[in-house]
């Protein structure tokens, strides 16, 4: 390996060792399955429940593999089934190598692991390194040990300010509200020092700063490898490092809670560092702890893979996540947030697929996930819904269901695509929306709580998800109740009132992934047409022969059909010559 300087970041890093850039094109190129992979997210406690506890477990997944293999994935992403008290539904791990016996067992999960690799699914795992449970026995350590002792060093404790200590170390607020610091009490009752939490007062924040934390991580990261994991999504891979001295902050109103939203989408090379960030995101130092996992992960054959959960801006700074000797892969939120509009769309798309480029990644591309309002509710929504606030009984902005679908599958037939890897986060195959009229005493987010209820958080996306249509928790489980309670009305979304139906969604997905496969255009690239005459809300590219077109706007445009070959592909029915609003098509040339 050498050491060059990056052009695009200025700064010196490794040379690519096995994907390198195009320089004509700014095209990253290599052969590394993730480069092109289509990874499906399962949300355990809500794909599939085996033994009728109302919560999805390890058992269930293996039990609904064939599933996956049907709509055609490459890999799965596992968020958390480790040993956890469940405050943050499993975001909160009290043992990093056992599984939470909610979920099953390890040997639970090594089975369904070999079934997996079986079906040629690979298997993606949560680490979740920022902070750990309350529960953990590292965070028990710390509150029995006093004050600088190297358990208490693991985490952030500070003296709190003000004569009784009383007045927490700084003003941050932490992602789910309320301040980002708690006070501990000493063994003998007495008020003690403060520990930091970015999130839930029961994900305590590790230091990253120490030798020990780091060195564990390395063993867990070890473990599952050894187990033949094939790599690993990092939790809030943009704030383990925290700014010297902990200086106050107060977030701009329009950025969201994780980071991100009010940055454009690139900035000049040699101003990005110029950009204020939060002394507890993005902060440099994060990038030596990457470059050690990528060199923990390289003493493993088989193409093990960093996915990077980084919500930073712009995109040209997220690809420091992603230089050849830290992670492999960045989830990219810029392309979630974009609007459904043709001319946000090329931009973003045109900013990602250059911006990873320079440093040999591909780009990811992803539409829904755990945190966010579900695509086929929120592309009908007007702007303002920041992430991680979700949308309930009370907010006057009602999704439009039939346009929010619609538009869900036009945009996801624009993603799958494109060049690079996809995210599909379980549920969207099904055009699931989100659920908005969950009951108030039903809502277990901790965004719920610590907000007294102003903010919603995240269950709405979180609903199990539907198998079969009329069976009880339609065919999640055996239950009549899941954990978070059904809506009525999801029969026509369950996966058998789809499986086999022209034009349904699930088919939808199906045909793409297929054709995706086919065509190899995860490792293809984007061409705009310029020339067809569109006006500015159409979206048209060829990938590897493959013609892509999108109406975001709200006329049908004309499609000259003949000189544009075969329809394979539409996300909404489309009569000869007309492009209706909201719809994508996939044509090959004759
Ligand atoms: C990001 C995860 O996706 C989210 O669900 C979780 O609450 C936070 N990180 C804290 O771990």
């Amino acid at each position: 390996m050498t050491t060059e300087l990056n052009p695009e970041i200025g700064e010196p890093t490794e040379t690519v060792t096995s994907g390198s850039v195009d320089p004509l094109t700014l095209v990253a190129t290599g052969s590394e399955w993730w480069r092109s992979a289509v990874i499906y997210q399962i949300y355990p406690r809500s794909f599939a429940d085996s033994d009728g506890d109302g919560l999805g477990d390890l058992a269930g997944i293996t039990s609904r593999l064939d599933s996956l293999k049907e709509l055609g994935v490459d890999a799965i992403w596992l968020s958390p089934f480790f040993t956890s008290p469940q405050h943050d539904a499993g975001y909160d791990v009290a043992d990093y190598c056992n599984v939470d016996p909610r979920f099953g067992t390890l040997a639970d999960f090594d089975t369904l692991l070999a079934a997996s690799h079986a079906e040629g699914i690979r298997v993606i795992v949560d680490l979740v390194p920022n902070h750990t449970s309350w529960d953990h026995q590292w965070f028990q350590d710390a509150l029995a040990s006093p004050e600088g002792s190297p358990e208490r060093e693991r985490y952030m404790f500070r003296d709190g300010l003000g004569e009784n200590g009383d007045t927490p170390p700084n003003n941050w607020e932490s992602v789910f509200g309320g301040p980002m610091w708690s006070r501990i009490t000493n063994p003998d009752g007495t008020p003690g020092q403060w520990y930091l939490h970015i999130f839930d007062i029961s994900q305590p924040d590790l230091n990253w700063e120490n030798e020990w934390v780091r060195a564990q991580f390395r063993d867990i990261l070890r473990f599952w490898l050894d187990r033949g994991v094939d790599g690993f999504r990092v939790d809030v891979a943009h704030g383990l490092i925290k700014e010297d001295g902990l200086p106050d902050y107060t977030p701009p109103a329009e950025a969201g809670s994780m980071g991100g939203g009010a940055i454009p989408l690139e900035v000049e090379p040699e101003k990005l560092d110029d950009i204020p960030t939060p002394p507890y995101w993005a902060q440099d130092g994060v990038h030596e702890i990457y470059r050690d996992w990528n060199a923990v992960l390289s003493e493993y054959d088989g193409e093990r893979v960093l996915c990077a959960e980084a919500w930073v801006e712009p995109l040209n700074k997220l690809a420091r996540w992603v230089r050849s000797d830290e992670m492999h892969q960045a989830f990219n939120f810029t392309y979630l947030s974009a609007n459904w509009s043709a001319e946000e769309l090329r931009l973003v798309i045109d900013t990602s697929i250059a911006s990873f480029a320079t440093v040999g990644a591909p780009s990811t591309w992803v539409l829904s996930n755990h945190d966010v309002i579900r695509h086929a509710t929120r592309l009908s929504l007007g702007p303002g819904h920041l992430q991680g606030d979700g949308i309930g009984p009370r907010d006057q902005d009602r999704p439009d269901p039939v346009a929010g679908v619609r538009r869900a599958r036009a945009a996801s037939a624009v993603m799958l695509a494109l060049p690079g890897s996809a995210y599909i986060y379980q549920g969207e195959e099904l055009g699931l929306p989100e659920s908005i009229d969950l009951p108030d005493e039903a809502r277990q987010d901790p965004t719920w709580f610590r907000t007294h209820g102003e903010r919603y958080g995240r269950d709405g996306c979180r609903v199990p998800i539907p198998w079969e249509a009329g069976a009880p928790s339609y065919g999640f489980g055996p239950a009549d109740a899941a954990w978070l309670p059904q809506p009525a009305g999801w029969d026509e979304y369950a996966r058998d009132s789809q499986s086999g139906v022209p034009g349904s969604t699930l088919e939808l997905y199906k045909l793409a992934l297929v054709l995706r496969g086919e065509n190899d255009l995860g490792f293809g690239r984007v061409e705009w047409l310029d020339d067809l005459g569109f006006g500015s809300d159409v979206l048209a590219f060829t990938n590897r022969g493959i013609t892509v077109i999108a109406n975001t706007g709200t006329t049908p445009v004309e499609l000259p059909l003949e000189g544009l070959g075969e329809l394979l592909l539409s996300s909404a029915p489309v009569t000869e010559a007309v492009l209706p609003p909201d719809t994508t098509v996939w044509l090959r040339a004759a």
